[in-house]
């Protein structure tokens, strides 16, 4: 250490941390092992819309952080989207309860610690999980995150968005993965080909690689994650009567086998949001945060076009009063166009075991501002469990002074809620209402595709004209395919009334889907 004295050295950092205006407490000031319960580290709720990064090896107290921050924010009236990726956030809903640990901490870090419960909604995404069932349809998911989920490359990729561009201008609404498998067919069909090609040198084979990828998704259950009816980001920004925020817990349960589903179809959640929400500027407090636990998930493999598109996001949905917080074990695995976007830093113990580690773990100090108490490469890689190097932006927008701190103990259970309460929970909800069933609204292909199957059944079709010459031979009663039968929607797509319902609906102006941010779709209502 630099410095002789450490109670003077924690209170000239602990000035760093003074603001005029609400901050949430994040613990107090460390230094050469002596911590100083009135030496505050805080966080201004005013920029907590210029995003953060939670970051430290496994076990080093980052859910815990969170769970704190989560807490404060809710407290000040401010609504929490996050993951509960391994489902120790449940505990959110429940009061803590008192140990020697809990106590002794509370009087290190000067907290009049309370257990206290806190209002939380779990959510799951589509029909399979133990929360409120959410889900997306196709045409707002985008190509952009349809292809992070698929796994294709950049050329599928832009494949997949000339598809899309393609079903937009002809105003056809993809609702699930049956769509846009319909609509690829078409488009590989004898008689799609010239539109394939007029859409610009799509292969053929790329097609065919997309909708493989596409029927692996679906058998890996991700039909019940497309349709509707589809999240409405306004649930999302719900405060509970006594005015503290809702914190929205997406639980990720039996779905861990499909982490990039899950993580892709945040970013879409957080797409929608900036696109739904008004632009307010600066606020005194953020409209919602959204944290994303287990962040390497969402970059690992990501495509050039979706890692600037989150950065774009990032960058843009601050001024919309959203903060963004994203947690990973290593900051290196987080995008450094993401990074630099992050004001707050904490950062739990690293982990220097090999020359990987000590790359990441030198990259980690020069992302801080210097230090004339701690020696920081040193530091990082003594942190004890709950502690953590922390700098933030003050209320000025200025780096604070670099703290060792000992992180609060959260006020609410450190207990994950069995799977069978938070069920019961959901099912208690109002959302339940909205969202519990879902609801399989015809798109345009189903409609066509009734009507071909059984003529003259559909109330709104007209009854087929009777042929004018003497009856042809009746042809052997061929029973109706079942839906799913493949083949069938090439079928259709390829034959004479869908031609010319396509040709209709291509003719129909104005109708088209525009694209925003992520190349997600405008809302179907
Ligand atoms: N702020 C804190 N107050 C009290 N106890 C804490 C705190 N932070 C961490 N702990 C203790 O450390 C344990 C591990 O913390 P936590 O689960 O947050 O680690 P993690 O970094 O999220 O680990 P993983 O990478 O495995 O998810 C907790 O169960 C708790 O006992
Ligand atoms: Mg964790």
């Amino acid at each position: 250490m630099f410095v002789t004295d450490p109670t003077q050295a924690a209170q000239t950092i602990a000035q760093g941390y003074q603001f005029d205006s609400t901050a949430l407490e994040l613990g107090t000031v460390s230094v050469d092992g002596q911590v100083d319960p009135t030496a505050k580290v805080r966080i201004p709720l005013a920029m907590m819309n210029r995003h953060g990064l939670v970051a430290g090896a496994t076990g080093t107290g980052k859910t815990k952080t969170l769970q704190l921050i989560a807490e404060q924010l809710s407290a000040n009236g401010v609504p929490v989207v996050m993951a509960d990726i391994k489902g120790d956030l449940s505990g959110l809903s429940r009061p803590g309860v008192s140990n020697d640990r809990i106590t002794s901490r509370a009087s290190q870090t000067g907290d009049d610690w309370s257990p206290t419960a806190y209002p939380v909604e779990f959510v799951s995404l589509g029909s399979q999980g133990i929360g409120v069932p959410i889900r997306a349809t196709i045409t707002a998911f985008g190509p952009i995150l349809l292809s992070k989920v698929l796994g294709l490359n950049e050329t599928q990729e832009s494949t997949l968005g000339l598809i899309f561009h393609w079903a937009d201008k002809n105003g056809l609404a993809l609702l699930d993965l049956k769509d846009i498998r319909s609509v690829i067919a078409y488009l590989t069909s004898d008689e799609g080909k010239p539109e394939l090609k007029a859409i610009g040198g799509v292969s053929t084979q790329t097609a065919g690689v997309i909708l493989r990828a596409l029927t692996n998704l679906e058998a890996a259950g991700g039909d019940t994650f497309f349709g509707e009816p589809e999240l409405n980001p306004k649930d999302l920004l719900r405060l509970a009567p006594d005015g503290r925020g809702i914190i929205t817990l997406f639980e990720l349960g039996d779905q861990a086998a499909n982490p990039v589903l899950f993580s892709t179809f945040l970013m879409w959640i957080l797409a929608d949001l900036f696109e739904f929400l008004p632009e307010v500027g600066d606020v005194d407090k953020p409209k919602l945060v959204f944290i994303f636990d287990e962040s390497h998930l969402l970059f690992n493999g990501a495509s050039k076009a979706f890692i600037g598109q989150v950065v774009q996001t990032v960058k843009l949905i601050r001024s919309k009063g959203v903060g963004v917080f994203f947690c990973s074990q290593l900051p290196t695995d987080i995008p450094n166009d993401v990074l630099s976007q992050l004001g707050a830093r904490v950062q739990h113990a690293l982990r220097a075991f090999t020359p990987d580690d000590q790359k990441a773990l030198s990259k980690t100090v020069k992302t801080y501002p210097v230090s004339d108490v701690y020696k920081l490469d040193q530091a990082l890689t003594s942190l004890g469990t709950g502690e953590a190097i922390v700098t933030v932006l003050s209320e000025k927008g200025a780096p604070t002074p670099v703290a060792w701190t000992v992180i609060r103990a959260p006020r609410s259970s450190m207990e994950a809620v069995a799977a069978e309460e938070i069920t019961a929970a959901a099912k208690a909800s109002p959302l339940y209402q909205t969202y519990g069933t879902a609801v399989d609204n015809e798109s345009a292909y189903e409609k066509l595709a009734a009507k071909m199957l059984s003529p003259g059944e559909s109330p709104d079709a007209p009854a087929p004209t009777p042929p004018a010459q003497a009856p042809a031979p009746t042809p052997a009663p061929v029973p109706a395919p079942a839906p799913e039968e493949p083949g069938m929607i090439t079928e259709i797509l390829t034959s004479q009334p869908m031609q010319s319902f396509l040709r209709n609906a291509a003719s129909q102006a104005g109708r088209e889907f525009s694209r925003a941010i992520f190349g997600t779709g405008r809302r179907r209502r």
